[in-house]
This record gives C-alpha cells, sequence and structure tokens, in this order.
C-alpha cells in the first residue's frame, strides 16, 4: 500500500495520552523526578530500528496475510541483562534459522522472521508483590524494571534500568545484525547454524539431509544462473510485549518524510493478554503508532470484545497493520477460536492470524516446576491449522517461546523429557521454553500441516 496520508493519523492522540488511562501491569516507582530523568535521557538517545525497516516489516505482513508469506516469531520469554552474551543470542539465532530453513523448504514459500529479543525485558505479573517467609517485596516485572533476587534491593523499581534495557537492545541489535550481515544466515553454509549439543539428535539427522538436498538445489541452480544473491542474506525483525508504556513512550519518534510516530524500540511491538483492555492505556498507546502491531487474544475474549478492539486499532482497515496472536490452550481452541474467526471474516477484517500454542498451555508440576507437556503444545498447533481450515481463514504463522540453550523446561518431545528431567537443566526465568528438538519438531509439524497431511 502507498504511503498513509497525514490526515487518517488521531488528532487526538499524543505519545502521552496512554496516561490519560488506566495503565495495567506498571511498576509503582517511588521518586517521580528520578523517573522524569531517566526517561527524558531514554528520549534523547539514538533510537534501536528504523520507520523504513518498521514499514518494510508491515508491507511483509500485509504480503502473510494474503498468504505469501508465513510469519515465524520466537525468542525468549524474558530476556535478561546477564544472558545479553554472544552464544545465546547466535545459538537463538541458529534454532530460529533451522526452523526457517525447515519452512522454507517445506512450505515452498518465505518465512519472516521475528525474534523476541532485542527489548523483551518487561513481564505482566499475576500479582504485584510476593511473600516469602513473611517478608513482601515488590514481584520481578522483568529486567528492565528491577532484578529477580528477593532483596529490599533488587526487586525496587529502579528507573536507571530503562537506560540499561535499551543499552542492552542496542548490543544485541548490533551483534545479530552483525552476523547477519558478515552471512551468518547464508544458505550455503547451513553448518553455520549447528549447535554443537545437538549432535547424536535424531531429528538433526533429518534436518541434515533436507539440508543437504537444499544445497544440492542451490549447486544446480547458481551452475546454471550464477550466484543467487537472495540466498546469502536474510531479514530479521526483533518485537517484543510493550508493556512498560514509559519506555515505549521515550522511544516513540518522528521521523523526516513519513508522517505520523512511529515507535523506534522495536519494529513489532505487541499487547499482551493482561492489558488489551479496549479503554486502558495499552490500547491508547498502541492505536496512533505506525508500527504493524500485535495482540495476544485468550480464550476469554468474545467477538463482542475483539471487533471494537480491531476498529481502534486499525480504524482504516489497512494491510499488515494488525496481528492477531490466539493463545488459547489445548483443552480450549475449539471451543473459543472459531467464533472469533467467524466474526473476523464476517465483518471482512484484514488480520493476520497467528497461533501462540505456548502461553495457554502452562501448568505448575508436583515437584513445583513451572512447565508445558510438549503435546499439549503441539496439539494446540494441530488444531489451530485445522479450525482454521473450517472456518475458512488462514493461519499466517506462529508466535513461540524457544530457545537454543539445552534446557529441560517443557517436558516431552523427541527426547522424551520427563517431569523429574526438568530439574537437569531448568533455566528460565519466567516461562519454560522450547528447546532445539522440540522447536524443529513443530516446524515439521507446521510442514505437514500446510500440506494437507496428517500430523503424527
Ligand atoms: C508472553 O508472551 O510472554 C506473555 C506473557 O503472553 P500472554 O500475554 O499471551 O500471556
Ligand atoms: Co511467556
Amino acid at each position: 500500500m502507498s504511503e498513509v496520508s497525514a490526515n487518517v493519523f488521531a488528532s487526538d492522540w499524543t505519545p502521552s495520552s496512554w496516561q490519560n488511562r488506566t495503565a495495567l501491569q506498571q511498576p509503582q516507582y517511588e521518586d517521580a523526578a528520578e523517573l522524569a530523568q531517566a526517561t527524558a535521557q531514554l528520549a534523547g538517545l539514538p533510537p534501536l530500528v528504523t520507520s523504513w525497516e518498521v514499514l518494510a516489516l508491515k508491507q511483509a505482513l500485509a504480503e502473510a496475510q494474503e498468504g505469501r508469506r508465513f510469519l515465524l516469531q520466537g525468542g525468549d520469554c524474558a530476556e535478561s541483562f546477564a544472558d545479553c552474551s554472544s552464544p545465546i543470542i547466535s545459538n537463538r539465532l541458529k534454532v530460529l534459522l533451522q526452523m526457517s530453513l525447515v519452512l522454507v523448504h517445506g512450505l515452498k514459500k518465505p518465512v519472516l522472521r521475528v525474534g523476541r529479543f532485542a527489548g523483551q525485558y518487561a513481564k505482566p505479573r499475576s500479582a504485584d508483590s510476593e511473600t516469602r517467609d513473611g517478608v513482601t517485596l515488590p514481584s520481578f516485572r522483568g529486567d528492565v524494571v528491577n532484578g529477580p533476587e528477593f532483596t529490599v534491593a533488587a526487586r525496587r523499581p529502579d528507573p536507571q534500568r530503562l537506560i540499561s534495557a535499551h543499552a542492552h537492545s542496542a548490543l544485541t541489535m548490533n551483534f545479530v545484525r552483525a552476523l547477519i550481515d558478515g552471512g551468518f544466515a547464508d544458505l550455503h553454509h547451513p553448518e553455520y547454524w549447528d549447535l554443537a549439543w545437538v549432535e547424536h539428535s535424531p531429528l538433526a539427522a533429518e534436518y541434515r539431509r533436507m539440508v543437504a538436498g537444499i544445497g544440492d538445489s542451490l549447486r544446480f541452480m547458481e551452475t546454471l544462473a550464477g550466484p543467487i544473491a537472495g540466498f546469502s542474506k536474510v531479514d530479521f525483525f526483533t518485537s517484543h510485549e510493550a508493556l512498560l508504556l514509559h519506555y515505549e513512550q521515550a522511544l516513540t519518534r518522528q521521523v523526516p518524510r513519513h508522517p505520523g510516530w512511529f515507535n523506534l524500540s522495536t519494529h513489532f511491538p505487541w499487547i499482551g493478554m493482561r492489558t488489551a483492555a479496549l479503554d486502558g492505556a495499552h490500547v491508547e498507546y498502541f492505536r496512533g503508532i505506525r508500527n504493524p502491531i500485535a495482540v495476544k487474544v485468550g480464550p476469554s475474549v468474545t467477538p463482542d470484545q475483539l471487533l471494537p478492539l480491531i476498529d481502534a486499532l486499525n480504524p482504516h482497515d489497512e494491510p499488515g497493520r494488525l496481528t492477531l496472536v490466539h493463545r488459547m490452550g489445548n483443552a480450549k481452541i475449539g471451543a473459543a477460536l472459531p467464533p472469533l474467526l467467524q466474526a473476523v471474516r464476517r465483518d471482512g477484517r484484514r488480520v493476520l492470524w497467528v497461533a501462540d500454542p505456548m502461553h495457554g498451555n502452562t501448568e505448575s508440576t508436583s515437584n513445583g516446576y513451572k512447565t508445558r507437556r510438549f503435546d499439549n503444545i503441539r496439539g494446540e498447533l494441530d488444531q489451530a491449522f485445522d479450525i482454521h481450515a473450517a472456518a475458512g481463514t488462514r493461519l499466517g504463522g506462529v508466535h513461540l517461546e524457544l530457545t537454543g540453550e539445552d534446557v529441560t523446561e517443557c517436558t516431552g518431545g523427541a527426547r522424551g523429557l520427563s517431569e523429574a528431567d526438568l530439574e537437569r537443566a531448568y533455566k528460565s526465568m519466567v516461562d519454560p521454553r522450547l528447546n532445539y528438538e522440540q522447536s524443529l519438531e513443530l516446524a515439521m509439524l507446521i510442514v505437514r500441516k500446510s500440506a494437507g497431511g496428517m500430523a503424527a
């Protein structure tokens, strides 16, 4: 679509108009002057992404809405400052690249890669405070707000962390961009994406056979046609839950030549399930920015709630603007999703439907771990494809929590992890993530489902 003209932007919106609404899930900062000083400093720092990248992503998402691309969005539930390191960033990228190769090969269409990284530092919590042994402290809300340790000092919401979060996002972005620009994602060298610890995995063997086949085809085509530039580079975009509105506001900017306001902290911010109320501060903030945006949709949302939300966030039905990420749970998706798909379809609204099969399937084990059963994750995704097919709508992408580290956080999968195995390598600070094999298995499921075949 051509550039939106300036007069379609809401005249009653400003980057701070959210402050007149109820903002859920925000920390209580002790000192307003300290917060103001930090947000003023943040507002003077350079942005993390550019408006033309943001608009290019919106265009690509518009293509995904038409079925010409598939969205792969994934990364940590919560990034941490401590994990801003070379191996953790590059291993996460390797898993996403391997998954996307499986998807490109199987779906025969371009895959749009969006990381949950370079800014995923704020977390919604079910309670504002936490009590241990009679001591009550503020809940940990992610590294952009406070520290996870259970001490008065760590749990104090600290405005300086806004600056630190921007810096760690910039370090992550810089490394990802350098890797991609340097040829890390080159299809001629998929061996760059091998993870040392998965050598003996049965799925890795299947993956390698596929890679060898792709390598042969690539060499054959290049013998005939010369080097094919598109295979040496891929695009990578960033996303995070834009939860902490002081942070997002400080990075909301105007740019030369493109009208309106852009959130330049990330390409693709989303509204979490707990903060998606129509009259809330998050919806107010999001309606005024020009980025492509997503909203998480949980099992209690009704068509009567969803349609006004779509109107508020995408009043001009702009292509690529709005993605709806359903996260229902394996047991609930069958009843909860069809009425929403039918209502949106009946209304003729343009959205990209994406499945998050993670967040509706979280449970606690008897030994005290927060986990997800791989069978439930796979089951929800499997059902999502069938429900969309029956409704005449299109599932255009997936949203996953995954890591390139050798973790044991979700049970089941190719290595049949049990609840007892969780103790071995449970590292997540918040939600349990898929490990390498579980991630690749989901990519293979997507290919089978999209091809119309039976799921294993
Ligand atoms: C998340 O994506 O980590 C999250 C909290 O999701 P939701 O808002 O869907 O619960
Ligand atoms: Co999560």
